[in-house]
């Protein structure tokens, strides 16, 4: 048996009047005396299905009988044009299977509380908007990997089981491992680090783990985490390189999934506006900024949800923000020997109040000076001894990246919380199912 997907039907692939074959779940029913309308979903879309119960055999109409929501099923019948169908084409069952019954499907059309979607959220998955957000986030991992390829990348595998951190010791999920202690990974960047001494130019796309203790809209504790670490490249390299993968997925995105934007209502115009250059800002004139705003911060303070809404809310396309105070940095970012006392670092702000959605910076080179950096952690410095290898033997200038990729969904389909953004979404609240 071939079968078809219900995206053929509506692209009208067949004629009017051939037969198809489809399969799918049931998403729901309408009884209205003699016809019988069943509106199917597979992978690819939604359609309408009916039958006339006046000609219909007895064994059909017994079948029908046992259909509810999600039962899953396999059918045969003919095409119609009809306007006043969703999409515009209607099938006429001539035949039905039941593959799989489904019996008071928990997930009903009304609304329900998004504490009660989380804990169905196995099943909250079938549902169309939820479908839509999947398919744009494997679009944009899709072109993100493209957009590597072509730049020159090469995409690299690092592990998520560390003895180390990388990004500051409270948001580090420990575990025992064996008879010793290990993290779950919060950046994969001094693995890529070592990388690039082999392939110069290299990328991942894996978890990052962040035992955030604020619950906000925007942080969850295991997220997907695209890095890139460049050989020779300054930090204006790199912003270079942000600016043009985050403009390349928009523009895709907007080319390609027009169907699924439109379920967020989002233009694709919105998306084509983000262009190179980027807007920059230096920390110090955001803090000005805020300032004026009328904001309680101070040189020093890092930033936080309410202050990048704030520099953002007003603006269209993204704002890099350089130069931070290196105390409120990561060791291994570089000091900016032109504004001594911060970093050469950007992070990179998405605009209409969505904030933080790539860190990245130079990294710092000198043996010495890493070796003091890190011991102002007070990490054990045996831990980072292959870490500082790579400044022996051969080191130099380097810069990288990381993009949160929920952040980057989120903002894309305009959600308004980041747990839509991933199948199954862990905070501290939360890591069932
Ligand atoms: O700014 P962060 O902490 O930077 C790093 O981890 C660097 N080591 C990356 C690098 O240079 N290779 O995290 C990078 C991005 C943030 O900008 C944000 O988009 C995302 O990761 N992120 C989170 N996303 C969801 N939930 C969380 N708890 C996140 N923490 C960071
Ligand atoms: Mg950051």
């Amino acid at each position: 048996m071939v079968y078809s997907h219900i995206q053929d039907v509506l692209l009208g692939k067949f004629k009017e009047g051939e037969t198809v074959n489809l399969r799918g779940w049931v998403y729901l029913t309408r009884d209205l005396g003699n016809l019988y309308f069943l509106v199917l979903r597979d992978a690819t879309g939604l359609l309408q299905t009916v039958i006339r119960k006046s000609n219909t055999e007895p064994e059909l109409l017994e079948k029908i009988k046992q259909i509810s929501q999600e039962t899953a099923v396999s059918l045969n019948g003919k095409i119609k044009k009809d306007e006043r169908a969703p999409g515009g084409y209607e099938i006429e069952i001539n035949n039905l299977n039941i593959l799989g019954l489904s019996r008071d499907y928990p997930l009903s059309k009304k609304s329900h509380g998004v504490e009660f979607l989380l804990n169905h959220r196995h099943l909250w998955l079938r549902s169309p908007r939820q479908r839509d957000i999947l398919k744009i986030r494997e679009s944009v991992t899709w072109y993100a990997r493209e957009f590597f390829r072509r730049e020159g990348f090469t995409e690299v595998h690092p592990p998520m089981l560390t003895p180390s951190m990388v990004e500051g010791g409270a948001t580090l999920f420990e575990l025992k491992y064996f008879d010793r202690n290990a993290y779950l990974t919060q950046s994969s960047q001094l693995y890529l680090e070592a990388l690039i001494f082999s392939l110069e130019k290299v990328w991942c796309l894996a978890p990052s783990f962040r035992a955030e203790k604020s619950r906000t809209r925007r942080h969850l504790t295991e997220y997907w985490h695209l890095e890139a670490e460049e050989a020779f490249y300054s930090n204006e390299d790199n912003m270079k390189l942000q600016e043009k993968l985050v403009s390349y997925i928009c523009k895709k995105v907007a080319e390609k999934n027009r169907e699924e934007l439109e379920t967020f209502q989002v233009r694709p115009e919105r998306l084509l506006k983000i262009k190179p250059p980027f807007k920059r800002m230096k920390y110090q004139e955001a803090i000005d900024k805020l300032q004026r705003k009328g904001f309680d911060v101070k040189y020093g303070d890092d930033f936080g949800a309410d202050e990048e809404e704030a520099l953002t809310k007003d603006m269209e396309t993204p704002l890099f923000i350089t130069n931070y105070p290196l105390e409120i940095k990561a060791f291994y970012m570089k000091e900016d020997p032109n504004n001594p006392g911060t970093a050469l670092c950007a992070d990179l702000l998405l605009p209409e109040g969505y904030g933080e959605v790539i860190g990245g910076s130079e990294r710092e080179t000198n043996y010495e000076v890493l070796v003091k950096r890190i011991e102002e952690t007070g990490q054990p410095i045996e831990n980072y001894k292959w870490y500082l290898d790579l400044r022996k033997y051969g080191s130099v200038q380097h810069s990288g990246f990381g993009l949160g990729l929920e952040r980057l969904i989120m903002w894309l389909l305009k959600l308004s919380h980041i747990r839509e953004a991933v199948p199954f979404p862990r905070t501290p609240s939360r890591i069932y199912p």
